[in-house]
């Protein structure tokens, strides 16, 4: 399982919804759906980096009303998992759902949502009418990979298209195992080493990626809000859970090792040590969501 792999992506899509309601209220989407749409017919929406379409399910429902989504990957099997992975979310939600080519439409009693898949390289320059076309862009669990140039691009073209801006899930580079055991900080310190080299963006910004953007988008003249949206992983509530606990654990014993390989007796000494108590651990990881709006 990769950091991009369509199975990593189901794993923590339950513990991404969870966290992004914590941090919801914080947030009126409906509000600012509303504003954003003004006279137009559709809300329309750029989703940066998909993957197998998790933002999508998380935000069209507190958006609500008519939505126009394009939905950006580099990776086609990805895109090509999105109808797969929102059947079953769009059944449960009582929404109908159609695939035509290149895209889908969800339609329920007070809400339609279509969506257009698009294959494209976001580190390559941004197209300008991509932002310009779209009133909100959005983008979850990506900030943390990209560097400050490609944040500061991004910022200026949205401002340019006067478009808001919602980053969900940035890491902030929090990470609080319980029990604690000894080496607990010295994988971390490795593993938050590893997280900022270059994802193919320029150099990560990894736990500083939310705050960079703050600062950046309050320059150009946003109201911006952030807001805690931790995972909270705990071994006690079942298979999943564990299952979440040992990717935690090994990713970021692997991480840690491809860093330092130096390391690697003591780190596979404590991985070992952390494999051994999933059933009684718990891990909170820290993410900041972040809106940004024009006045
Ligand atoms: C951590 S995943 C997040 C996926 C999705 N937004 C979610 O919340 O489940 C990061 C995503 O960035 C995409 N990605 C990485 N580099 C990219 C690039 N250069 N251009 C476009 N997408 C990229 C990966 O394919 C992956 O889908």
């Amino acid at each position: 399982m990769n950091a991009f792999s369509a199975g990593w992506l189901a794993l923590r899509e339950p513990f991404d919804r969870e966290a992004r309601a914590a941090a919801g209220a914080s947030f009126d989407l409906k509000g600012l759906a509303a504003r954003l749409r003004g006279e137009a017919s559709a809300l329309t929406v750029l989703d940066l980096a998909c993957g197998t379409g998790a933002n999508l399910r998380e935000l069209a429902p507190r958006l609500g009303g008519v939505q126009r989504w394009t939905l950006v990957d580099h990776d086609p099997r990805l895109l090509a998992a999105v109808p797969g992975v929102s059947a079953p979310w769009a059944r449960a939600a009582g929404l109908s759902m159609t695939t035509s080519a290149g895209g889908l439409c969800f339609e329920g009693p007070a809400s339609r949502v279509e969506v257009e898949l698009l294959r494209g390289d976001l580190a390559r320059p941004l197209d300008p009418a991509l932002p310009g076309r779209h009133r909100l862009v959005t983008a979850s669990a990506l900030l943390d990979l990209v560097s400050a140039r490609w944040i500061d691009a991004l910022a200026v073209r949205a401002h340019e298209a006067e478009a808001a801006l919602l980053f969900a899930l940035s890491v902030d580079g929090r990470a609080l195992w319980q029990p604690s055991l000894r080496d607990d900080d010295g994988v971390h310190r490795l593993f938050a080493a590893h997280q900022r080299r270059d994802k193919g963006f320029g150099p990560a910004l990894g736990g500083d990626a939310a705050q960079w953007a703050a600062t950046r988008l309050s320059s150009l003249g946003y109201e911006v809000t952030q807001a805690a949206s931790d995972w909270h992983i705990d071994g006690r509530d079942g298979a999943h859970s564990v299952a979440m606990l040992r990717a935690m654990v090994e990713g970021a014993a692997a991480a840690a090792i491809e860093q330092d390989p130096s390391a690697a007796p003591w780190i596979r000494d404590w991985t070992a040590r952390r494999l051994d108590r999933l059933e009684r651990t718990t891990l909170r990881v820290g993410h900041r969501d972040l809106l940004a709006t024009l006045p």
